[in-house]
This record gives C-alpha cells, sequence and structure tokens, in this order.
C-alpha cells in the first residue's frame, strides 16, 4: 500500500524537489501550499491540496483524507530582511501555523515530522564551524521563528510522543538535473539566481551585499548545499523515524565556506559568461559567516551529498534558468 507523506510547501523550491525524492524512493507526496509563494504547476510528483497552515479545519480534512505516515513541514516565509522589518508576519505564519499542523497532526495519530528549520537559529558566531550543539543565538526574526517551532517540537515529542528529525539548512542552491523543478521566487532575493538573472540580462547588476566584512576578500561566507542532496537526506530522516529512532537534530552543509566574491567568480567559469556586479551597502540582518559542522548528517545518516560542489551547484541551477519552464 502506498504510503503518502504530507509535504507542507510542496509547491514552494525546496518543497517540490522533496515531493520528487519522495515519489522516487516509493511514497507518494501530498503536497498542501497556499500558493502565497509557491507554484502550483511545480506539483507534479503528487496530488495537491491547497490550504493555509492557520486553517485548522482544513489541515483537519487533509489529514482525513490522505492519512500520512509522516509529515514533512517547509512551509515557511523565509526572508530575512523582510523578517526584520514585519517580525509580526515570521512569528504569525510560521510559529503559529506550525502549531496548527502539529496540533492537527497529532489528533490525526501522525506523529512522525521531518522539519525544515535553518542555521539562521544560530546567529553570528564568527570564525566557528557551526555544529548542532552550537548554541542557538538568532539574529533575525526568521531565525527566531524556526528556533521557536524546534522548540514546539520538542515539547510536543515530550508530551504527544511527537518524533522529529530537525534539518538545520545551511544554504540552499541548485536545481533538478532534469529541471523539471528548479528555485524560482518571486520576489527572488537569493545569491545564487539573482546572478544568474544578472548574468543571462533579465535584470541589472548584481549588488554585493557588503564589502567591508573581517573575511579574506571582505565578502560574507556561506555554506552552499545542493537542493536535490539536501532533499536526499530528508528521506533519510523519514525512514530514521520510520525505522522508530529517537528525535535528532541535523545540520545540512558541506562544511565548505565560499565568500560571495567566489561564487560570482566560480559562475563566470561555469557559465563563461560576465556576471555585471555593483559593490553596495551591508544588507541588514545578515551573519558575517555561517559554515557547518555537518559531520553528524554524514555518519549517523549515511548523508553522501553528491552535487554539492559548487560548480556542479551552478550548473544545475543555469540550466533551469534557460529551462521553458523558469519562464513562468
Ligand atoms: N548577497 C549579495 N547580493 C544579493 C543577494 C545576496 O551579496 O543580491 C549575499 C548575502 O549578503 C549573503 C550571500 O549573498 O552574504 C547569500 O545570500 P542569500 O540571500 O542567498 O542567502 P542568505 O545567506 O541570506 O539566506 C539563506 C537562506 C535563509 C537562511 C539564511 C541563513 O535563504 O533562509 O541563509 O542566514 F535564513
Amino acid at each position: 500500500m502506498t504510503k503518502h507523506v504530507l509535504v507542507t510547501g510542496g509547491a514552494g523550491y525546496i518543497g517540490s524537489h522533496a515531493c520528487k525524492a519522495l515519489r522516487d524512493a516509493g511514497y507518494t507526496p501530498v503536497a498542501f501550499d497556499n500558493l502565497v509563494t509557491g507554484w502550483q504547476d511545480a506539483v507534479k510528483f503528487g496530488p495537491f491540496e491547497q490550504g493555509d497552515l492557520l486553517d485548522r479545519s482544513r489541515l483537519d480534512a487533509v489529514f482525513a483524507k490522505w492519512r500520512p505516515v509522516a509529515v514533512m513541514h517547509f512551509a515557511a516565509l523565509s526572508q530575512v530582511g523582510e523578517s526584520m522589518s514585519m517580525p509580526g508576519k515570521y512569528w504569525l505564519n510560521n510559529v503559529m501555523g506550525s502549531l496548527n499542523l502539529f496540533e492537527a497532526s497529532i489528533a490525526a495519530g501522525c506523529l512522525n515530522v521531518v522539519f525544515s528549520s535553518t542555521c539562521a537559529t544560530y546567529g553570528d558566531h564568527d570564525n566557528v564551524v557551526l555544529d548542532e550543539t552550537t548554541p542557538q543565538h538568532p539574529i533575525n526574526a526568521y531565525g527566531a521563528s524556526k528556533r521557536a517551532i524546534e522548540d514546539m517540537l520538542r515539547d510536543f515529542g515530550a508530551s504527544n510522543g511527537v518524533n522529529a528529525v530537525v534539518f538545520r539548512y545551511f544554504n540552499v542552491a541548485g536545481a533538478d538535473p532534469e529541471a523539471e523543478v528548479g528555485e524560482f521566487h518571486r520576489p527572488e532575493t537569493h545569491l545564487i539566481p539573482l546572478m544568474l538573472d544578472a548574468i543571462d540580462g533579465k535584470r541589472g547588476a548584481l549588488t554585493i551585499f557588503g564589502t567591508d566584512y573581517d573575511t579574506p576578500d571582505g565578502t560574507c561566507i556561506r555554506d552552499y548545499v545542493h537542493v536535490c542532496d539536501l532533499v536526499d537526506a530528508h528521506v533519510l530522516g523519514l525512514k530514521w523515524l520510520e525505522d522508530g529512532r529517537e528525535s535528532r537534530v541535523f545540520n545540512l552543509g558541506t562544511g565548505m565556506g565560499f565568500s560571495v566574491r567566489e561564487v560570482v567568480s566560480a559562475s563566470r567559469t561555469v557559465t563563461n559568461r560576465d556576471v555585471p556586479i555593483i559593490e553596495g551597502e551591508r544588507r541588514a540582518g545578515d551573519c558575517t559567516r555561517l559554515v557547518s559542522g555537518s559531520s553528524r548528517a554524514v555518519q549517523e545518516l549515511g548523508w553522501r551529498p553528491k552535487r554539492s560542489d559548487m560548480a556542479t551547484m551552478i550548473a544545475d541551477a543555469w540550466r533551469w534558468h534557460q529551462s521553458g519552464s523558469y519562464e513562468r
């Protein structure tokens, strides 16, 4: 019998890739999305249920209809800058929405949760490799909202038997190598898609946000992980829960830091095109350096990233950018 997995945010960038990975692993992903930031045409690998996490009766109906064996919870607002100017929006959508989801899930007897958290929960720890034991001191409301949801899961674990695998993502990049799905945010705020748009003239020059950071070339350092590797870890996390193993937190990153200038330079090499850039001011809420200590997922989950080298991530994103599907 087919096993259904409820994928909140299943019409979004990471959620749509997760649906493909789940389909490929023999599950039926049920994408649940309010289409505020997601795209219905990204739902290709299983049924679609339109709905909002703030609508409890809609959630109850979806749980009753599909009886999922687990929830993969991606749905969230995720713009760091916006979270600084509109924190209430993040507490309502991310935290209240998750509370509704978990209560509906518990009521339906679905106790396995794979949750999409972020390295933004750690905050600024300059020059430290961040592992899962690093204290969490988020410096933006987005990170604070995700940390609150992690806390919520811990409490529901103690009181209701919820089992959760929490993944703290570093910077997710790349696209499905078959270009069936890919990254498409409106507005777009992320470095690599903005850069590819600048390269092929879809928008103006890329602004580098700050060149006076305390890093070797003055620009921020991030740890980029391929979206396909990231969602593979989610399938392993789901199996971990199905095997009855304990709740666990895992970082998902490669442990390698790239500065903004290094990403720009790699894009020049991969696309063989010029990247028009402007050197601008720092962006509020940006940490100087976020690099993962990522051995736990490798050792305990058996996670083996395959496409997370910078050239492959940019090449896959570039292929998606040039595909017909990118032009929505
Ligand atoms: N950057 C630029 N110019 C741009 C866009 C980004 O210089 O036009 C820089 C940023 O300042 C940052 C790096 O490129 O140094 C990466 O920025 P992204 O916006 O692509 O990603 P972030 O690191 O800001 O955000 C990502 C996730 C968030 C998560 C965060 C953790 O998208 O969900 O990592 O800090 F919260």
